[in-house]
């Protein structure tokens, strides 16, 4: 009788999730730009949800957007508080300009909706104080666009870090450099060169390796300094405000240390370009976007710490409606875009300041 009454309960709770997961999620996107739509394409694919709202100040981003979505039907809009206001609006994609995110994703979470956010989730310490403030307590699923999180040769690359593959890690080199800078004339010109918008280079941009940085150290830094400026594309485009490179030191816990270095003027041709994190540590050095290990000293050979995998552009997407459907926790959390975005913003303030600047003075609480 006993096992029976077990088997009738698993088969209502089989029944119950089986019933949550076809009510569809019913999705607004905010911005429909760059990156709106290329989120826009994952979401459409996502099996649980539905488009009901898009949103765009821009009429020709909301027209095709709205073509993409046609097989939903979705109304739109040009003020995203209306989309906000939808009480049927389960979940909200925001990928407007970094200046916007903040204040839009407070107002998402104080109406009750699940939160996808892309990074950087502020440009200013007091954006996203505002928005941990705002997310304490929230029952609601909240994921930060920074999808690297989400792929599964890095996840495993950092795991066998943490799991000590290299020893204690007492260093880390990264950079990321371009070849130049983002169109001047392209459709995030009106935004990108302003500093008060984008948050600058490292804020904008870098905050995805920074956030490698911090996950393969295992922890934020406590301070920060270095020095910014533009000298290649002076004043190109007119009034731009923007660094087009910096050098940056971050101090973590446990005196590990951070190098960090940007720039948009990197030759193609020349070695080292573009992206890297270099992770040292007491049994050798990773190098976390090829996986391979390289032990100490010379003479040997390197160890490939995790396979390549085949990697699902829309992981990161496809996790959020997993949390919000089966519970699972998010990949990066408001608390893990939160620091990512913190991160930038301690070197941002060094470069500015030309002092040293502390993560203490932020006031935050994570
Ligand atoms: N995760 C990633 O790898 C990744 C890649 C690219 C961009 N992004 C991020 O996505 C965001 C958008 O970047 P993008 O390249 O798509 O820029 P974009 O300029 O192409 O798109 C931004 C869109 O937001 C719209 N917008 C501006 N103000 C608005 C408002 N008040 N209400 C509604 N819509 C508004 C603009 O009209 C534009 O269509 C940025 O934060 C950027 O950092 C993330």
């Amino acid at each position: 009788m006993e096992i029976d009454r077990r088997f009738f309960l698993l088969g209502s709770a089989v029944a119950a999730h089986a019933f949550q997961s076809e009510k569809p999620v019913n999705t607004a996107m905010i911005g429909t730009g760059n990156r709106g739509s290329f989120l826009l394409e994952g979401v459409l694919r996502q099996p649980n949800a539905k488009v009901l709202a898009l949103c765009d100040i821009k009429p020709d981003r909301l027209d095709k957007a709205a073509t993409a979505a046609a097989k939903d039907n979705p109304a739109t809009y040009a003020d995203w508080r209306r989309v906000i206001e939808r009480k049927d609006v389960d979940a909200v994609f925001i990928a407007t300009p970094p200046y916007l995110h903040s204040e839009m994703a407070i107002q998402a979470i104080q109406a009750g909706k699940h939160v996808y956010c892309e990074k950087p989730v502020g440009v200013t310490a007091a954006q996203v104080r505002a928005l941990l403030d705002a997310a304490k307590g929230s029952k609601k699923v909240f994921v930060a666009g920074q999808q690297l999180r989400s792929q599964k040769q890095l996840a495993e690359t950092v795991r066998k870090i943490r799991e000590g593959a290299i020893g204690e890690v007492i260093m880390v080199k990264a950079q990321r450099h371009a070849v130049a800078d983002l169109d001047h004339d392209g459709t995030s010109g009106d935004w990108y060169f302003d500093v008060t918008k984008s948050g600058g280079y490292l804020i904008e941009q870098s905050v995805h390796n920074l956030d490698l940085c911090n996950w393969a150290i295992g922890s934020h830094p406590l301070r920060a300094c270095g020095f910014g400026a533009i000298v290649f594309y002076k004043n190109d485009p007119p009034g731009r405000t923007i660094f087009d490179c910096g050098s940056i030191t971050y101090d973590y816990p446990n005196a590990v240390k951070m190098s960090f270095t940007q720039n948009v003027f990197h030759p193609a041709s020349m070695p080292n370009g573009n992206q890297y994190v270099y992770v040292y540590g007491t049994k050798g050095a990773v190098d976390l976007m090829t996986a391979n290990m390289y032990p100490p000293g010379r003479g040997s050979q390197p160890v490939l710490l995790a396979p390549k995998q085949q990697e699902d552009q829309f992981a990161h997407i496809a996790a959020f409606y997993d949390s919000i459907v089966h519970g699972t926790p998010p990949p990066v959390d408001v608390k893990g875009g939160a620091t990512a975005a913190l991160t930038a913003i301690l070197g941002h303030d060094a470069m500015v300041q030309e002092t040293v600047v502390k993560w203490s003075d932020f006031g935050v609480d994570l």
